[in-house]
């Protein structure tokens, strides 16, 4: 098993891709914090399903863009489990409109949630990693945050900071044993993107070289490589999972 003896955290995984990033991981051996701000029911069942399938975990709700919410989760878990070895950033959200329509109040929660949540766990666990002398760091950013997007100013700038956060994250715990890295994926069929208008979503299939979206299990692949031990010599990349969408 590639996460043996391994404690890893992954906000939003009451559902989508989280979900499967917490289900893959626990497969591998590790012991799977299920963290999310809503939904406390899907995210006992999703840990129900880990135990019945021989898995360990655990749940924490905490919003990620609350300082006090996280400070006081991440000492929850380090008391429970003794150590977090592997941190997920991937709670997000969307609050797409075109520029012109768009609130203050939609470009904040985007960037509250997106970009300052994955500041505020990075800042709180990486300081237990760097005691245990090593760890891995995985954020989600998004190919919106490469490419653009018209109708997401809001969720592609805080993509793409989470790009920029993960390169400089990545040369300041380098030394420490610390790996930061993000993934880009696509169109990912999650609750997220299925509320998308269908004329969206195939504009979308057309540009795509592989002709299909891609499940959240392929991304939960990617998550596990970079969280294991294997990706020992990957660190500060932006990599993207995208049917070749961008390239
Ligand atoms: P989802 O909406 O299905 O799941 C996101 C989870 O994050 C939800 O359970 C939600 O409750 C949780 N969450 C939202 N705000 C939170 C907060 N303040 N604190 C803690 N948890 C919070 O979304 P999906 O599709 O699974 O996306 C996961 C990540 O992947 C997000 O960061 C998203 O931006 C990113 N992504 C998704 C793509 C897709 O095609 N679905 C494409 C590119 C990136």
């Amino acid at each position: 098993m590639r996460l043996a003896g391994k404690v890893a955290l992954v906000t939003g995984s009451a559902r989508g891709i989280g979900k499967s990033i917490v289900e893959r991981f626990a497969a591998e051996g590790a012991v799977a914090v299920i963290s999310d701000v809503v939904n406390e029911t899907a995210a006992r069942e999703t840990l129900a399903g880990i135990e019945k399938a021989g898995g360990r975990g655990m749940v924490e709700m905490f919003d990620v863009g609350d300082a006090a919410q996280v400070d006081a989760a991440v000492a929850r878990i380090v008391a429970a489990q003794g150590r977090i070895d592997i941190l997920v950033n991937n709670a997000g959200i969307t609050r797409d409109n075109l520029l012109m329509r768009m609130t203050e109040e939609d470009f904040d929660a985007v960037v509250r949630t997106n970009l300052k949540g994955t500041f505020l766990l990075t800042k709180a666990v990486s300081r237990h990693m760097i005691k245990q002398r090593g760890g891995r760091i995985v954020n989600m950013s998004s190919v919106v945050g490469l490419m653009g997007n018209a109708g997401q100013s809001n969720y592609s700038a805080a993509k793409a900071g989470i790009a920029g956060f993960t390169k400089s994250m990545a040369r300041e715990l380098g030394s420490r044993g610390i790996t930061v890295n993000a993934i880009a994926p696509g169109f990912i069929q999650t609750a997220m993107t299925s509320s998308l208008p269908e004329a969206v979503q195939k504009a979308f299939l057309d540009q795509i070289p592989l002709k299909r979206f891609a499940a959240p299990e392929e991304v939960a692949e990617l998550a596990l490589y970079l969280a294991s031990d294997g990706a020992g010599y990957v660190t500060g990349q932006v990599i993207g999972i995208n049917g070749g969408l961008y390239m």
